[in-house]
C-alpha cells in the first residue's frame, strides 16, 4: 500500500547518513531522481481514489520535503568538514563569467542614432500598435493603396480607422509633427511588422530608423548632404551615393538611395550583383499634404524624410546573408559581434 511505502521511506530518510558527497548524491538519485522511489510514488499517486487523494497528497509532499531537507543537511555537513580539512588556495583562478554580447541589430541601431545625434537629431518614439490614420491616412496613402491591403498589414480591428501593427516607422513622423512645431529634427528607431512569408530576405518583424527634418527653407540638397554624411560615417569615407527617382505617398519628390558597394568599391561583385551599388534607404521631401495633415503650413515650411531597415544596414556592414539569423539567437552567430561593441 502506498501509505506503508511512505512510512517506510520516512523512516529511511530519518536514519540516512552519508560519508561523502558521492554518497549524498546516490541517496538523492535513489529517492528523488527521475526514477527515484519518491518520484515513483508520485506516479502511483495518480491511481489513488479521489477520496484519498488529499490525505496521501499531504503525506507524499511531507516525505518529499523531509527528503530534500535531509539531503541538503547531509550536503552541508560534508561540505563543512571537507572545506575545514583543506587549506584554501588563494592563487587559484576565479570562476570565469561568460561575457555577453550586444545583438547586431542593437549595435547598428546605436551607431545610426549616434551619427544623427552629431547632426543635431533628437530621438523620437511612437507606438508599435497604431491606427490606420497615423500609419497610412495622414501619410497621404490613397484609400486603395496596396500597402493597406491585408497582404501586408497585420490588422487588430476592422472598420473605420482600424487598429493595426505599424508597417513602418513613418507613423512616428506624424506623431512628432502633431505635437511639435518646426524646427523638427528627429530620428525614430523602432520595430515594424509586415505579414510576409519568412525567408532569407524577408521577415514579418524587422526594424527601421526613420529620419525627419522640417524647418524653413529645407531643400533636397540638404537631404542629399545629410545622407551622404551618414553613409560615409557608417560605411567608410570613400562611400558614394546614388539617388534613383522613386515613389512614396508621403514624399514628393521621392528617391531610393544606393551606396557604392562597400565590398568591391563599386567594381561589381556577387554582393552587389555586379552593379557596384547597394540600395539602403527610401527618402524624399515631405509631401505638402502630410505637413498640412499635421497642422504645419507647407507654404512656410518644408522638410525631408528618410527611412531605412536596420537589418539591411547590418547585413551590408557585416555581410550577413540570411535575415533569419538575427532572430534565432544562435550564440555562434552572436559571438561574431563581440568585438564590434
Ligand atoms: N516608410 C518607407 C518603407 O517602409 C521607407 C521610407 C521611404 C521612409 C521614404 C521615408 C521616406 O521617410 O521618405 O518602405
Amino acid at each position: 500500500m502506498i501509505s506503508e511505502k511512505i512510512e517506510a521511506l520516512l523512516r529511511e530518510v530519518d536514519r540516512a547518513e552519508a560519508g561523502s558527497e558521492k554518497e549524498v548524491e546516490e541517496l538523492r538519485v535513489r529517492l528523488l531522481g527521475k526514477k527515484g522511489e519518491i518520484t515513483r510514488l508520485f506516479d502511483e499517486f495518480r491511481t489513488v481514489s479521489a477520496e484519498h487523494k488529499r490525505e496521501f497528497g499531504q503525506k507524499l509532499n511531507n516525505l518529499k520535503n523531509k527528503a530534500t531537507e535531509k539531503i541538503n543537511e547531509l550536503k552541508g555537513r560534508i561540505g563543512q568538514s571537507e572545506s575545514s580539512d583543506r587549506t584554501t588556495d588563494l592563487t587559484m583562478p576565479g570562476d570565469m563569467h561568460e561575457l555577453g554580447t550586444r545583438h547586431p541589430i542593437s549595435i547598428t541601431r546605436e551607431e545610426i542614432i549616434s551619427i544623427f545625434r552629431k547632426l543635431g537629431y533628437a530621438l523620437a518614439e511612437g507606438p508599435e500598435i497604431e491606427d490606420d490614420y497615423h500609419v497610412f491616412e495622414a501619410l497621404n496613402f490613397p484609400p486603395d493603396h496596396p500597402a493597406r491591403d491585408m497582404q501586408d498589414t497585420f490588422f487588430i480591428t476592422s472598420g473605420h480607422n482600424p487598429v493595426l501593427l505599424r508597417t513602418h516607422t513613418s507613423s512616428v513622423q506624424v506623431r512628432t509633427m502633431e505635437r511639435n512645431r518646426p524646427p523638427i529634427r528627429v530620428i525614430c528607431p523602432g520595430r515594424v511588422f509586415r505579414n510576409e512569408a519568412i525567408s532569407a530576405r524577408a521577415h514579418c518583424i524587422f526594424h527601421q530608423v526613420e529620419g525627419l527634418y522640417v524647418d524653413k527653407g529645407v531643400s533636397f540638397a540638404d537631404m542629399k548632404q545629410s545622407i551622404l554624411l551618414f553613409v560615409r560615417e557608417m560605411f567608410g569615407e570613400n562611400t558614394r551615393i546614388r539617388m534613383r527617382p522613386s515613389y512614396f505617398p508621403f514624399t514628393e519628390p521621392s528617391t531610393e538611395v544606393d551606396i557604392s558597394c562597400n565590398i568591391c568599391g563599386g567594381k561589381g561583385c556577387n554582393i552587389c550583383k555586379g552593379t557596384g551599388w547597394l540600395e539602403i534607404m527610401g527618402a524624399g521631401m515631405v509631401d505638402p499634404n502630410v505637413l498640412s495633415a499635421c497642422g504645419i503650413d507647407p507654404e512656410e515650411y518644408s522638410g525631408f524624410a528618410f527611412g531605412m531597415g536596420i537589418e539591411r544596414i547590418a547585413m551590408l556592414k557585416w555581410q550577413v546573408r540570411d535575415l533569419r539569423l538575427y532572430f534565432e539567437n544562435d550564440v555562434r552567430f552572436l559571438r561574431e559581434f563581440e568585438t564590434s561593441i
